[in-house]
């Protein structure tokens, strides 16, 4: 049987049953037969999403096959371009699993409903595209009956966000398992690190510190539109470039150490106050930057408990390199990551000094999360243990955006007002075609709408 003939039908049966995903709510209190694979059974993967992360999770998906048979079925890409070349890589690194003949690769802005339309319920959709279309695939993937891994973040604005609570709930009801790609939190020298901390190793947190500083990385600065391609592509393709898209690089670059660090103090800031600003309005040949990011960002978070969460973000060449993160509590401090999103090893010491005498502990276990992610959630998947990580992921969400959009209007910004803010960035790509307008136009000089602390204050842009 093909990988979707036994989906078409059980789709056909279960829209009979339930009306569509319209009715998903309602099912929140009738218990449903498991849809998951047994511990052998065969696990189909579909991609959506073919980019550097895409193709990377579906090789650790793959990974994953000591649990049991697992194989990539479908893929789908908005460009042809994309889906080619992670096609080509991964068929190349791993023949055995990679399963997707040309009839299975879809491309387009509708290509992620006819991926999924490959897989039977139970199993498994990666959704790695930029973080805008997440809630749109979310969709799909429930009125599928699929499980989900997604990527962080998964959202970058109030509206989205409510609209992603109330899907992850859905999910839940549905008895899907949903895993969310912020990893630290399976990063198993940071599990290790937040057990001691809960065991008050640390004595009281009184403040937490993040850095990310290094170059411009992506796509966080772009040059004018070139004239052979739409505003649309231009858009997505840069994705870090566009608040809409992405949540500019802030929400895409600094969310991990936000997250983290937040899980270390076991709550999420209540609010946040910051500054930021843009620096090289052009590049050195004298060409404009129209991107809408600010070059450099410093946000201080409050917790309901008035203990302070400090971080420094900066995309800027020439400037001291610093990636890593840091928690002070009455007994000692520790460090968290000690290099990048979640680098190893993590430590703690006595005091405020980090000297090798004051040491009193570190991580040796040095796992590569990315592959703990895929085996926490295809043990969850294979044994039917509830898993549903959407809630944290829209949350962690949340609390970034709340630093970014106080930098972008200069007002302090609490949790409740970022999931609140009605300012939806880019409404309607649920019905997105390739002849849509971009979500974003540029100015006559060709500039995006950029932030602009104290003029515009109750939206960012
Ligand atoms: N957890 C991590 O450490 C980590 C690392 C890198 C990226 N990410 C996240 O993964 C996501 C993707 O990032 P990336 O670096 O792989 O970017 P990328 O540009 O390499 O990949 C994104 C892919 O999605 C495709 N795409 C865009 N819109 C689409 C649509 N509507 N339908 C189908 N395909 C579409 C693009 O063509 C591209 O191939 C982002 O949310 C990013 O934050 C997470």
């Amino acid at each position: 049987m093909e990988p979707n003939d036994s989906a078409t039908a059980s789709r056909r049966q279960f829209l009979k049953t339930t009306g569509g995903v319209a009715a998903a709510s309602a099912l929140s209190s009738i218990h449903l037969p498991a849809v998951h694979a047994q511990g052998s059974e065969m696990v189909q993967v579909a991609l959506v999403g073919c980019g550097g992360r895409g193709s990377g999770a579906a090789m650790d998906a793959m990974a994953t096959s000591k649990q049991g048979p697992i194989r990539l079925v479908a893929m789908a890409d908005a460009y042809q371009d994309r889906l080619n070349s992670s096609h080509a890589g991964l068929s190349r690194a791993n023949p055995a699993q990679i399963d997707v003949p040309e009839d299975r690769r879809f491309v387009g802005f509708d290509a992620y409903k006819h991926a999924m339309d490959c897989l039977k319920p139970g199993d498994v959709v990666i959704l790695t595209t930029p973080p805008a279309f997440r809630w749109v695939h979310f969709q799909q993937a429930i009125e599928r009956r699929l499980n989900v891994f997604m990527e962080k973040p998964v959202t970058v604005d109030g509206p989205t966000s409510r609209r992603m609570l109330k899907l992850g709930e859905e999910a839940s009801a549905r008895n899907l398992k949903v895993g969310v790609g912020l990893m630290s939190r399976h990063a198993r020298h940071m599990q290790e690190l937040h057990e001691r901390i809960q065991n008050g190793e640390l004595g009281d947190i009184i403040l937490m510190r993040g850095y990310r500083m290094h170059g411009p990385a992506g796509f966080f600065e772009s040059l004018p539109k070139p004239a052979n391609i739409s505003d649309l592509d231009y858009q997505i393709r840069r994705f870090h470039s566009f608040l809409w898209a992405s949540g500019g690089c802030f929400s895409d670059f600094y969310i991990h150490i936000v997250d983290h660090l937040c899980w270390m103090k076991n709550a999420w800031p209540t609010k946040a106050q910051a500054t930021g600003g843009r620096h090289f309005g052009e590049s050195k040949e004298g060409v404009p930057f129209v991107d809408q990011n600010f070059d450099n960002y410093s946000v201080e978070y409050t917790f309901a408990d008035g203990s302070k969460f400090l971080f420094d973000g900066r995309c800027m060449n020439g400037c001291a390199g610093m990636y890593s993160s840091y928690v002070h509590g009455t007994k000692g401090i520790a460090i968290a990551s000690r290099a990048n999103d979640c680098g190893t090893p993590s430590a703690i010491y006595k005091g405020q000094n980090v000297t090798p005498a004051n040491m009193l502990w570190q991580s040796t276990n040095n796992t590569n999360p990315y592959r703990n992610e895929w085996e926490d959630l295809m043990d969850a998947v294979r044994k039917d243990k509830p898993y549903n990580e959407v809630k944290r992921g829209v949350e962690a969400s949340v609390a970034t955006s709340m630093g970014r959009m106080a930098a972008h209007t200069g007002q302090e910004i609490s949790f409740e007002t970022m999931l609140n803010c009605e300012h939806e960035f880019a409404p309607g790509l649920d019905k997105l075609t390739a002849n849509s307008p971009a979500p974003l136009l540029p100015g006559a000089n060709g500039r995006y709408p950029q932030p602009q602390p104290g003029i515009v204050t109750t939206r960012e842009y």
